[in-house]
C-alpha cells in the first residue's frame, strides 16, 4: 500500500518527463485561456521596443506576416498598420474566442488586412510558402508541441523569411539552460521551473539558450538575440 501511495506521488513528475508525440521533453506552461485585457497594458509598445523588433524582422508596408498565438490581436493589430493595405497579416491562435475577438476588433478599427486563422496544438494552419516575417509574442512557452508546431510554420515561410520569437528569462536561467545542455546533450526541460511543482502556469519564463536549441533542430538559422524592457529577449531566426 505504501508503495502505491509513493507511486501516486510520483505520478505527475513521470507524466512531465515523457516525451511528447513531436518529441519534446520538456515542459510547457498551459495555453491562457482568460480575459485579453492583461495584454494591453499602457508602455508595452515601450517595452518590447516594437519599432526596432518590426526592423529586425522586416515587417514593413506590402509584407505578408503572421502573428502565431495572437491572443486579443494586441500585436495582429499594429503589424497590420505597419504592413498597410497592401500587406496582410495572419492573425493566429488555437481557441476560437480569441479569433472571433480578433475578427471583431479588425472590423472596429478598420483593418480589413488582418485575416484570422484558427489552429491546432500541432498545426497552425498557415498557407505554404507564404509568409515574409513571423512574430510569436509571449505565446512559445504554452505551445503543447512546439518542435511541431516550429516544422509548420518554417513551411509556411518563404525562403529568407524572418521568425521572432519573444519570451522573458533571466541571466541565471540561461547559464542554467546552456549548463543543462552541455552536461545531457539534450534540451531537457523548462528552466525556470521546478521539476517538483504543481501548479506549472506559475512561472511563464523560457530562457534564449532553449528557444535557440529548438528552432535550429527543425532548421531555422539563429540571426541574433535582443534585449526588451521587463526581463524580455527577441530571438531572430531565418528560413
Ligand atoms: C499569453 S497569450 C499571449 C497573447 C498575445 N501573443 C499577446 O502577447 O498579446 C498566449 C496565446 O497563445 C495561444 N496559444 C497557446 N498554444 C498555442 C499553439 N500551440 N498555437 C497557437 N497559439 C497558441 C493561447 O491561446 C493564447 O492566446
Amino acid at each position: 500500500m505504501k508503495r502505491l501511495l509513493l507511486l501516486l506521488a510520483l505520478a505527475p513528475a513521470v507524466a512531465l518527463a515523457a516525451p511528447k508525440p513531436d518529441g519534446t521533453e520538456r515542459q510547457t506552461a498551459r495555453p491562457w485561456t482568460g480575459g485579453v485585457d492583461i495584454f494591453e497594458t499602457p508602455g508595452r509598445e515601450q517595452e518590447l521596443k516594437l519599432p526596432s523588433v518590426f526592423r529586425v524582422l522586416g515587417i514593413k508596408s506590402g509584407k505578408k506576416v503572421a502573428d502565431v498565438g495572437a491572443g486579443g490581436g494586441w500585436l495582429s493589430i499594429r503589424m497590420a498598420r505597419a504592413v498597410g493595405p497592401s500587406g496582410t497579416v495572419y492573425a493566429q491562435d488555437i481557441l476560437p474566442k480569441y479569433t472571433q475577438f480578433i475578427d471583431e476588433r479588425a472590423r472596429y478599427e478598420g483593418l480589413p488586412n488582418i485575416k484570422t486563422v484558427l489552429g491546432t496544438v500541432t498545426d497552425p494552419k498557415l498557407p505554404t510558402n507564404t509568409l515574409d516575417s513571423v512574430v510569436i509574442l509571449n505565446a512559445y512557452h504554452e505551445f503543447d508541441q512546439p518542435l511541431a508546431m516550429l516544422t509548420k510554420i518554417k513551411r509556411a515561410m518563404k525562403t529568407g523569411a524572418r521568425l521572432g520569437i519573444i519570451e522573458r528569462d533571466t541571466d541565471e536561467l540561461r547559464l542554467e539552460a546552456q549548463q543543462a545542455y552541455e552536461e545531457s546533450g539534450e534540451i531537457l526541460r523548462r528552466v525556470g521551473e521546478q521539476d517538483d511543482q504543481n501548479d506549472l502556469t506559475d512561472d511563464h519564463t523560457l530562457a534564449l539558450d532553449i528557444v535557440q536549441r529548438e528552432a535550429e533542430k527543425v532548421g531555422f538559422r539563429f540571426i541574433s538575440s535582443h534585449e526588451l524592457g521587463n526581463d524580455k529577449y527577441l530571438a531572430v531566426f531565418q528560413k
